[in-house]
């Protein structure tokens, strides 16, 4: 095989990254925007040691499952692989890849149920990040998402799969903001102002919070007026924050946050309770989604622990526990982001949760130290997934189950196993579809200790 050879070959799956694999003499070849069961003409166009990468030049036979993207940025943009995928095969697909995560890395022999679906498929996603940019010669404000592996911005005008005021709000940013003399963030020379525009949408009343991060260290005064057009402007801005960040990163938000007009959150429902998600906590983006996640942990307790005392590890705005409580003798929350335990304690209070207690603490600090029992422990960590310190922590501590909530299948079937290995067994997996038309997936595991 060599570059820019030309095959005639059928993709079989599609990775855990969303591409589909080839084989072809033997080697197996990425080949991205493409579908199980296509027969296409590849061109080579990458070869390593154990694999190459393939590009396609001709469909020959489309999969029955292939349709055609509904958002025209689909190739440029990047951030839904699989949309030229059917739904119901993406779901599918999603299973299929926690599958095989359980097979070949927890080494587990298990059945995977079907993904439960999203409940919606299109303008699902409630946070919005986009990088803003500046055209040299025009001066053209540009925002939306880098293509995929770069920092060339695709200037998005509309977005399907986020909810259409925010089209309305990021239009409103770029035409308006040279009325007040902001200028797009220069990445290069590290100039300008606005550097990212950050919503966070809700889904239950299609209010919004607008974060304008910028490359400053205080409220300039065309910040203010600026942050006051956009608020007049819309009866569906809840408020208007400026975030500061100065550095030289690809970390959007910088530590500080001020809200100059309207409130600094919006409200959403989950089940029956009322949340607030702030510029920087952290909140599912598919709140929808979220909710069948909350009911089915919620469901789980109830019918198998008798008014349990349950650990919420990992808690974010303690979403689990505040969503858990009403079943609950008592919930204890740990996580290590101090604004999110804050608000936490006043969502808390604003539902008239009287069996909670917050801890702002790192979760492998709080495992280790704390000394109770649990009925159960509720891991929900990042992608990275837990030490194994941590998991035998959660194990020490919890009497009948730990219930792992995780957005990678990759880490979550590590963690099965280092669990398996000191004596729990994985009782099920169910996948959820929270991010769709992309190749990620959420899982619950649960997993009797
Ligand atoms: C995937 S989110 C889950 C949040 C929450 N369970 C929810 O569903 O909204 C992971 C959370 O873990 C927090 N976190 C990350 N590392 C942590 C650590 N070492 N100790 C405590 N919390 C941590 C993050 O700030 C984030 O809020």
């Amino acid at each position: 095989m060599k570059l820019n050879d030309e095959y005639i070959t059928r993709i079989e799956k599609i990775t855990n990254l969303g591409a589909g694999i080839a084989r072809i003499e033997g080697f197996v070849v990425f080949v991205e925007n493409s579908c199980p069961d296509d027969e296409v003409k590849v061109k080579i166009t990458k070869i390593n040691k154990n694999f190459a990468i393939g590009e396609i030049i001709e469909i020959i036979h489309p999969s029955a499952d292939r349709v055609e993207p509904f958002c025209p940025m689909y190739k440029v943009c990047g951030a839904c692989q699989i949309q030229n995928i059917k739904y119901e095969k993406q779901l599918e697909i999603k299973k299929e890849i926690t599958q095989d995560a359980m097979k070949n890395i927890a080494h587990l022999d298990i059945n995977i149920p079907n993904t439960i679906p999203s409940p919606k498929i299109k303008n699902y996603r409630h946070k919005i990040q986009y990088p803003v940019s500046q055209t040299k010669v025009s001066g053209r404000i540009l925002a939306g998402y880098y293509k995929p592996k770069t920092h060339d911005l695709v200037n998005i005008k509309h977005c399907p799969i986020q909810p259409e005021i925010c089209d309305k709000i990021i239009e409103f940013i770029r035409e308006k903001a040279g009325i007040c003399n902001i200028q797009g963030y220069r990445e290069k020379t590290h100039s300008g102002d606005l550097r990212h525009v950050v919503i966070r949408n809700s889904a239950v009343n299609n209010k919004n919070l607008v974060v304008l991060v910028v490359n400053a260290d205080k409220v300039l005064s065309k910040f203010n007026e600026f942050a006051k057009l956009i608020y007049e402007n819309f009866d569906e801005v809840n408020g208007v924050c400026i975030n500061f960040n100065t550095q030289k990163t690809n970390v959007i938000l910088g530590k500080k946050t001020v809200c100059l007009f309207g409130k600094d959150y919006i409200e959403e429902k989950i089940l029956d309770k009322t949340f607030k998600i702030g510029a920087d906590t952290f909140f599912q983006v598919n709140p929808e989604s979220a909710e069948n996640i909350f009911r089915y942990v919620k469901e789980f307790l109830q019918n198998n622990c008798d008014s349990p005392v349950v650990l919420d590890a990992y808690a974010g705005i303690s979403s689990f526990g505040i969503a858990i409580s009403d079943v609950c003798q008592k919930v204890v929350t740990v996580e290590e982001v101090k604004a999110s335990c804050d608000l936490a304690k006043e969502v808390a209070k604003l539902n008239n949760i009287k069996n909670i207690e917050i801890y702002n603490e790192d979760a492998a600090k709080f495992l280790r130290q704390t000394g109770g029992k649990f009925d159960a422990v509720i891991l929900d960590p990042p992608r990275k997934g837990c030490s194994e310190e941590s998991l035998k922590e959660a194990c020490r501590l919890s009497d009948k189950y730990i219930i792992y909530v995780s957005c990678n299948p990759a880490t979550l079937a590590r963690d099965l196993k280092i669990l398996c290995d000191i004596g729990c067994s994985v009782e099920s997996v169910q996948p959820f579809d929270m991010f769709c038309h992309t190749y990620h997936v959420e899982n619950v595991a649960i997993i009797k200790v």
